[in-house]
């Protein structure tokens, strides 16, 4: 037990240390680069890192970028997508905030100029020799993935199936499953795929909303925003396949609850009809974790979600969330519409000094990216923090996902209206936990001030 709680808070400890660090950063200069960069040798490694989780054949981006003959013809849009960050999909500032997650997936300087000089210098292929060896992916085999470590599911919920036509535009579908659990239970992992290989070509993601009613409870933990809403419980993306909680956290099932999905599907030229599966492992009955997590959504919207945004113009909402006791920000997935653009995530501490936590600053609709924290950069913070939300939109020409920029825009569920808020996980630790943590992890000065704008 004491081991588990020490563990935790060296983990937690590590974090404000790593936000300092971060921030003390200068920009990194890039390394000896590779004097002319050949596909096999030097471009195939990076590829098979970064990019053909999605760009493999069956999966779900447009084309395969596995062998040579597969990404020659791409060079030029390669080199365009990858210079300007927009592949792989990752949008969040590289130059403020926590820079260390555990689902990073983009490129570093030095693999950004690798692949830009690579195709400067005309693509050139390499010795047949040097590609390395196929990448295997271990998700194909039916199976679920944690059965190795929790055994077989508790519970596999389902979701209504849809018929993706061969040819359309995106769809978003959003049915809804019961939970089938006649007493509160906890759950410490839960693992999501779409039900066969087929549909996870035209799945772009899904998500698991947890819909339930705690108000008899009166655990006061709820956002204010949507406090019968107990967040997402998983979401399904290419190279996101399962959530463990931490040791000792999970998250609360209570009878009546329901999983609201939201898929987003897009046609890859053939006919595919699919479903999505989540199977949810349990804590033991009667094992109730010392911690729990709970998704927010943290509004960026002033009371009565007023946007007001006119036609060719940029817009800024902002809101904030009190912290109703000491916890650590475990994620970062900023939600707008067509019009969104930059979203930035700040914490205001009781003392009045500020940090900004995240700041995704070319936010695109199509990507719903989640920005995980890595164990040793969550954020620890105290009761009463103050989380500041602000996020920011594009009505003009210039937004490419804007489909009308002479449209006024308010508020809405449609894609074309707009919304704005961040979906935080946040795990709740006691004030004396806190302290002991704090106690222990007293900040040096440089990285105090670096840490603070
Ligand atoms: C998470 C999945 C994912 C990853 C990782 C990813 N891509 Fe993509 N990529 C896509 C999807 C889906 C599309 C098509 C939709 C879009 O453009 O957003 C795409 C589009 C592209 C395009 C444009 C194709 C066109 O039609 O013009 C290029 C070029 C590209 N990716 C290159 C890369 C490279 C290079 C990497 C790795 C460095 C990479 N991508 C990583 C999913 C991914």
């Amino acid at each position: 037990m004491i081991k588990t709680r020490l563990s935790v808070y060296r983990r937690l400890a590590l974090g404000v240390l790593a936000i300092g660090a971060a921030m003390a950063l200068p920009n990194r200069t890039l390394g000896a680069e590779t004097p002319k960069p050949v596909f096999t040798k030097d471009i195939a490694p990076i590829f098979q890192e970064k990019c053909n989780d999605c760009h493999r054949k069956g999966s779900m981006a447009p084309m395969s970028l596995e062998t040579y003959q597969d990404a020659r013809p791409w060079a030029k849009a390669i080199k365009d997508r990858v210079a300007t960050r927009q592949m792989p999909p990752w949008h969040i500032d590289k130059t403020v905030g926590i820079q260390h997650f555990a689902n990073d997936r983009s490129l570093n300087d030095q693999q950004i100029a690798t692949i830009v000089k690579w195709v400067d210098s005309g693509s050139p292929m390499g010795d047949a020799k040097d590609m390395p060896p196929p990448k295997k992916y271990d998700d194909d085999n039916g199976g679920w993935l944690l059965a190795k470590q929790f055994g077989q599911p508790d519970l596999v919920l389902e979701s209504d199936p849809y018929t993706v036509p061969a040819h359309g535009q995106d769809a978003w579908f959003k049915p809804m499953t019961p939970v089938p659990v006649t007493e509160p239970r906890w759950v410490r992992a839960v693992e999501m795929r779409p039900a066969s290989l087929a549909g996870r070509r035209v799945t772009h993601h899904a998500l698991a909303y947890l819909i339930q009613d705690e108000s008899g409870k009166g655990d006061g933990g709820g956002s204010g925003a949507a406090s019968a809403n107990a967040g997402l419980l998983m979401e399904w993306a290419i190279g996101k396949n399962y959530d463990i909680y931490r040791p000792n956290t999970g998250k609360l099932l209570v009878p009546g609850a329901r999983i609201s999905w939201e898929m987003h599907y897009h046609a890859v030229g053939e006919e595919i009809r699919d479903h999505v599966q989540l199977a949810v492992f349990l804590y033991p009955k009667g094992e109730v974790p010392k911690y729990r997590t709970r998704l927010h959504a943290i509004w960026a919207l002033p009371a009565g979600n007023l946007i007001d945004i006119p036609p060719n113009s940029l817009a800024e909402t902002s809101n904030y969330f009190v912290m109703p006791s000491a916890g650590r920000l475990e994620n970062f997935q900023p939600h707008m519409h067509l019009r969104g653009k930059a979203m930035a995530l700040e914490a205001v501490l009781p003392d009045g000094t500020t940090q900004m936590i995240s700041y995704v600053d070319h936010f695109n609709f199509n990507w719903m990216n989640n920005y995980i924290y890595a164990d040793d950069a969550a954020p620890v913070l105290p009761k009463g923090t103050i989380i500041h939300v602000t996020a920011w939109y594009d009505n003009t020409a210039n937004n490419p996902n804007n489909p009308d920029p002479n449209q006024w825009v308010g508020f809405g569920d449609r894609t074309v209206d707009e919304m704005g808020h961040a979906w935080v996980n946040i795990t709740y630790i006691s004030d004396e936990d806190y302290k002991e943590w704090a106690a222990q992890h007293k900040p040096k000065r440089g990285m105090d001030r670096a840490s603070q704008q």
